[in-house]
């Protein structure tokens, strides 16, 4: 077996200290999987002195920047937001480091640049938590549906509104209590208007859209309406007539095959359709195919260890491809659609 595979993690809250604890648990089974041991050589936080039970507080640094440029064999981001990681990850590529990240926000606003800087430099970029949280939703759109032509997606991407609309409608709950709950089950995000106003689920439509229709959108791009203006009395009302209330996203290409119309908003739901037993934080998402015709993904979208389980099936993805000398697929934005 050859020496390590070298692994810098930027982030060290939810998702980053999750992602720590299941490479330290599971190293063993990773050696196995993967050929070679996955060394982790740092953990970039803001405060280092906070407490993190489970986490080596010998790996942890403030210094992001020297470690996103340490030249790891993989990089992996997890701090969320467009600045500083952005900035974080281009320098990462730049020394010649494979990057694993779970930032929406950041792929639906640059993706296609940071797609351009991987593929120039021979490295991977690989973000299948970004969408979704545990559920394997990015790798089969980009691999086991490739050969066929994807025509409408639609689901519920965000755990933390879907938890919020679940309890309201099972408990009639406060919503502001109800968000509180999420937040500290670490579900949010860091600003939860990102969630609640609906921004978080158009990243993840732009970035589904993205990859099943083969053209660049942004998150600029979605039509966005958020849920904090569906009140108790509308959940009630919608209750009484069968339905429940769900956000939404929403991506159909247009018959002409030459647009996409890309939206997120607040949809009354029939009791009947499997997306009304969606509760708390899981996800479920629609993929309907020429040939496949519909397939569905549910799981849970949101929470620590959910989420690191794709980060760290992503790493395995890198790692191996480190092994051999190869990368992932490359960004697939061929049919340039007009986003209507
Ligand atoms: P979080 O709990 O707020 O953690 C962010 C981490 O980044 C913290 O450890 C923080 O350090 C560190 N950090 C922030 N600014 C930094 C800086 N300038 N330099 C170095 N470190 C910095 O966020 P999270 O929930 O883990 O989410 C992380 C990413 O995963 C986001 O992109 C989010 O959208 C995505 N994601 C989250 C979930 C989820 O369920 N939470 C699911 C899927 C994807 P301190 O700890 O010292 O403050
Ligand atoms: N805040 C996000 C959500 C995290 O609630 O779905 C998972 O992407």
């Amino acid at each position: 077996m050859g020496s390590p595979l070298t692994v810098a993690l930027l982030g060290g809250g939810t998702v980053g200290a999750s992602v720590a604890q299941l490479i330290s648990e599971s190293a063993d089974d990773l050696t196995a999987r993967i050929g070679r041991e996955l060394k982790l050589t740092g953990i970039a936080v803001r405060d280092a002195s906070k407490p993190r039970p489970g986490v080596d507080s010998k790996l942890l640094t403030e210094d992001a920047a020297g470690l996103a440029a340490s030249g790891t064999d993989i990089v992996i981001e997890v701090i969320g937001g467009i600045e500083p990681a952005k900035t974080l990850i281009e320098s990462a590529i730049a020394n010649g480091s494979s990057i694993v990240t779970a930032n929406k926000a950041l792929l639906a606003a640059h993706g296609a640049h940071l797609h351009k800087l991987a593929e120039e430099a021979g490295v991977d970029l690989y973000y299948e938590a970004a969408v979704a949280g545990a559920i394997p939703l990015l790798r089969p759109l980009r691999e086991s549906l490739a050969g066929d032509k994807v025509t409408k997606i639609l689901g519920i991407v965000n755990g933390t509104t879907n938890f919020i609309l679940s309890k309201m409608y099972n408990d009639g709950a406060d919503y502001s209590v109800v968000l509180k709950e999420a937040q500290d089950l670490g579900y949010a995000e860091a600003d939860p208007t990102a969630d609640v106003e609906g921004f978080d689920s158009a990243a993840k439509a732009a970035i589904l859209s993205g990859l099943a229709f083969h053209t660049n959108v942004t998150a600029d791009d979605v039509y966005r309406e958020g849920m904090t203006k569906v009140t108790a009395d509308d959940i009630a009302a919608a209750k009484s007539l069968g339905y429940v209330i769900k956000l939404l996203a929403i991506a159909e290409l247009t018959e002409d095959d030459k647009g996409v119309i890309v939206r997120v908003h607040p949809a009354m739901i029939p009791l009947t359709h499997p997306l009304a037993s969606v509760r708390d934080a899981f996800n479920a998402v629609f993929v309907e195919a020429e040939a496949a015709g519909q397939v569905m993904f549910y799981g849970r979208g949101a929470g620590g260890a959910p989420t690191a389980s794709s980060v760290v099936g992503d790493v395995v993805a890198a790692a191996r491809h480190r092994i051999t000398g190869s990368v992932g697929p490359a960004q697939s934005i061929y049919a340039d659609l007009e986003v209507r």
